[in-house]
């Protein structure tokens, strides 16, 4: 039966079989090391016998007995260090070709492209093994947390219609129905409110949002994950409290070496934050140089509008002045309604930002439950009737019975990359997109068969070189 690397120190004397890949070999004549490595991590095998068959990267089966190593001989650098494998028999499961890049560094100083085009490889390196574990750990904590408060988890489609969060959609052409498209949702924004007109009250997500927007260092092309969550009969103060409830617990179980700076964490009104540091996300950490530092903040009290610039393709007729500051769904703050009807750009919302070490992590907000109030938002964002017909199924929905509500979606993929320091988003996904939009491994978008564009009915122009 296979024991893991990490089961040999109770095994001493003991003839264990081993399966893994040699991690790393070293030959000083008559004795030779092997490192094995599986998911447990590393073990030191050794022979007196040749072994130039295994190679790096191949993956072996291993015989042998477990012996401890002599006090001198102790790496404490390996959780298996105070022992080694004596190999009795070794057999080559598959072999492995030299690898396009080395995988025993930290991996920054490699051209991205070509990690991404072997990510499986790039996975194997292990920094980034870290990363993704470490993530499943902290997703896994985050459901177990809310379902023992009460909450549903609850799939939403992702062939959909538009859900504006301010990028452009991605679209996927139907064949039932040729000349009409589906759009991926940039968010659960709209079904995670119909979940509440459905009377779940309190429901979450792991929830994979589709972006057309142009890729930073803290901002994925393409697809991303936010916990998306919602709850009804919510003050904002009860969204706040849950998520920091949330956050704080999490720190403390998954990344113990880690201390938030100040909690309860500071709450920033958005005219002053933008006064004293000139940001909406301020980073609030006492010493920058400290690698374990967490400052959270809220940052609160945004104004419900911006001016509305030409990025905000979307919206309107290009006629209307104002551009929601979060999306179109945050209510006003209670005492600014009538503000709307005579100074709308003095309305502020009931949005909440949530900011780690000068990254926002999360937005949300109470949300407008009043069928008129959307309404007259959707006006003053300037919607065609069109637009408006497009989201018409809230206001109905709206119409039955609609409990006041409100939510919010802290981004994994930045929070992970923010706690764990990493440079870049695509350093805590798996299979990040590249900048460029390539896909990882697999090489898409890619062209498709003149059969499957006649079925959907599509013909595509011819593409002008650039
Ligand atoms: P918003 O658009 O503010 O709100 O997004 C919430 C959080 O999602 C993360 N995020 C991203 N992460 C990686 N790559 C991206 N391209 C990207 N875009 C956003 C960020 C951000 O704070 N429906 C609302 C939430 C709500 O109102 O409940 C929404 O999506 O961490």
């Amino acid at each position: 039966m296979r024991m893991l690397s990490s089961e040999a120190t109770a095994k001493i004397g003991e003839q264990v079989t081993l399966q893994g890949w040699v991690h790393a070999r070293r030959d000083h004549g008559k004795i030779m090391f092997l490192d094995l490595r599986d998911r447990a991590g590393l073990i030191q095998l050794v022979s007196t016998k040749d072994l130039a068959d295994a190679r790096p990267e191949d993956v072996v089966e291993v015989v042998g007995l477990v012996k401890k190593r002599p006090y001198s001989m102790v790496n404490p650098k390996i959780a298996t260090g105070t022992v080694e494998v004596e190999v009795t028999k070794i057999t080559i499961l598959s072999k492995a070709k030299e690898l396009p890049f080395p995988i025993d560094t930290e991996g920054y100083e490699i051209n991205e492209e070509i990690r991404s085009k072997y990510r499986y490889l790039d996975l194997r390196r292990p920094r980034m093994a870290r990363n993704i574990r470490i993530r499943s750990k902290a997703v896994a904590y985050i459901r177990n947390f809310l379902l023992a408060r009460d909450f549903v988890e609850i799939e939403t489609p992702i062939l959909t219609k538009t859900t504006p969060e301010g990028a452009r959609d991605f679209l996927v052409p139907s064949r039932l129905q040729p000349g009409k498209f589906y759009a991926l949702p940039q968010s659960p924004q709209q079904y995670k409110q119909l979940l509440m007109v459905a009377g779940f009250e309190r429901y979450f997500q792991i929830a994979r949002c589709f972006r057309d927007e142009d890729p930073r260092r803290d901002r994925a092309y393409g697809e991303f994950t936010q916990l998306d969550l919602e709850m009804s009969f919510v003050t904002q103060e009860d969204i706040l409290r849950l998520t920091e409830d949330l956050f704080s617990s999490l720190v403390a179980q998954i990344f113990p070496e880690k201390h938030i700076s100040q909690s309860p964490w500071p709450r920033l009104a958005h005219y002053d934050v933008m006064k004293k540091y000139g940001t909406d996300k301020p980073d609030l950490r006492k010493d920058k140089n400290d690698p374990n530092e967490l400052a959270f903040s809220w940052t609160l009290d945004f104004p419900l509008f911006t001016e509305q610039s030409e990025s905000d393709f979307f919206f309107g007729s290009g006629k209307a002045k104002f551009a929601p500051s979060h999306h179109m769904f945050t209510a006003p703050h209670p005492d600014d309604v009538g503000l709307l009807d005579t100074n709308p750009m003095k309305v502020r919302g009931l949005q909440h930002d949530l900011v780690l070490n000068g990254f926002e992590v999360g937005g949300g907000s109470i949300r407008i439950h009043q069928a008129e109030i959307q309404e007259k938002v959707f006006d003053l964002i300037g919607f065609t009737d069109a637009q408006k017909k497009d989201f018409s199924h809230m206001l109905t929905a709206f119409t039955y019975g609609v409990p006041p509500h409100g939510g919010i979606a802290p981004g994994i993929d930045r929070f992970m990359m923010t706690v764990l320091r990493e440079p870049s988003i695509r350093e805590v996904m798996a299979c990040p997109t590249s900048a460029s939009g390539a896909t990882s491994v697999m090489d898409a978008p890619s062209s498709v068969a003149s059969d499957q564009l006649k079925e959907l009915g599509i013909a595509v122009l011819p593409q002008r070189k650039k």
